[in-house]
């Protein structure tokens, strides 16, 4: 073995999973439960994380990452529960779909906090502790931080900044941590499960009938012919945990989006 050689198997270690109450989230605290990772499971909605955690045996931790003081507190629940860090995946995101004339502060505020802010801090604050370890972390972005879609601005630009510090992380915090990132497609959850309104244009009387249409023309861009599920994502994430010579990355997990 090569002195010093960072870490393998860290999907097997002891994990920090964000926005793990639904969606990618609570399918990567599944995938990772499977291959026996001690896993701490945060997000908002206390419900939720207590059904997984009866499901997946995961620690959880009910925390609004935007409010003051929520990397420290993430902290200090991981050393107890955990008793260490070897891994932190960041899958806690928002979306809203607003058009050009139709952008309000409060939804920029929200989107910068949770998608750049909020992950950025948290893999400060667990910096030390992943530093210790040799651990890795996996950030979530997506396809629209490089592929532009419509009503997108303000979330695209998270994510194309969320890009941009992930490698600065990975050369900054090299040989001891690695980060990368995995770009998602159109990935079926509630996240996408919204109608997509133009400024100015009213509610339909069926939105279940829009959205279904909107995710058939989002679907038809997928050169692999449909959506991605959950666990694809889940499954990248394991490969970039363990992925001992990976770093600064962007993994697309896109089915084929970005290839045309
Ligand atoms: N679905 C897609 O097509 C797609 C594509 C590309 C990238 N992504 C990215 O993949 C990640 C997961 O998306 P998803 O589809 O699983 O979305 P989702 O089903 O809407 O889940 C979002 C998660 O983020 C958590 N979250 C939101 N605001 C939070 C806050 N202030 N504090 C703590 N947790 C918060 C939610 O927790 P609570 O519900 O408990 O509040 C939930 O667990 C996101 O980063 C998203 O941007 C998704």
């Amino acid at each position: 073995m090569i002195p010093d050689a960072p870490r393998a198997e860290i999907s097997r270690g002891r994990v920090v999973v964000t926005g793990a109450s639904r969606g990618i989230g609570a399918a990567i605290v599944r995938a990772l439960r499977e291959r026996g990772a001690q896993v701490l499971a945060v997000g908002r909605d206390a419900d939720a994380l207590d059904r997984l955690a009866h499901e997946t045996g995961a620690w959880i931790a009910a925390v609004d990452l935007r409010a003051p003081g929520a990397p420290a507190r993430v902290v200090e629940v991981a050393r107890d529960a955990l008793g260490g860090v070897d891994g932190l995946v960041q899958s806690a995101g928002v979306i809203r779909y607003q058009g050009v004339g139709a952008i309000d502060a409060a939804a920029v505020d929200e989107q910068v906090g949770v998608n750049l802010v909020a992950p950025l801090m948290l893999a400060q604050a667990l910096a030390p502790e992943l530093r210790a370890t040799r651990g890795a972390i996996v950030n979530v972005a997506s396809t629209l931080a490089t592929r532009p879609a419509p009503l997108t601005a303000v979330y695209s630009a998270t994510k194309a900044a969320m890009l941009a510090w992930t490698r600065v992380f990975a050369v900054e915090l090299a040989p001891d941590v690695r980060v990368n990132a995995i770009a998602p497609g159109v990935v079926d959850t509630a996240m996408v499960r919204q109608p997509r309104l133009a400024p100015g244009e009213p509610l339909p009387d069926a939105p279940e009938r829009l959205v279904e249409a909107q995710l058939e023309a989002l679907r038809a861009l997928h050169p692999l012919g449909r959506l991605g599920a959950p666990e694809d994502v889940a499954a990248a994430v394991v490969f970039l945990l363990d992925a001992s010579w990976v770093t600064g990355a962007v993994l697309n997990v896109d089915g084929g989006l970005t290839a045309c």
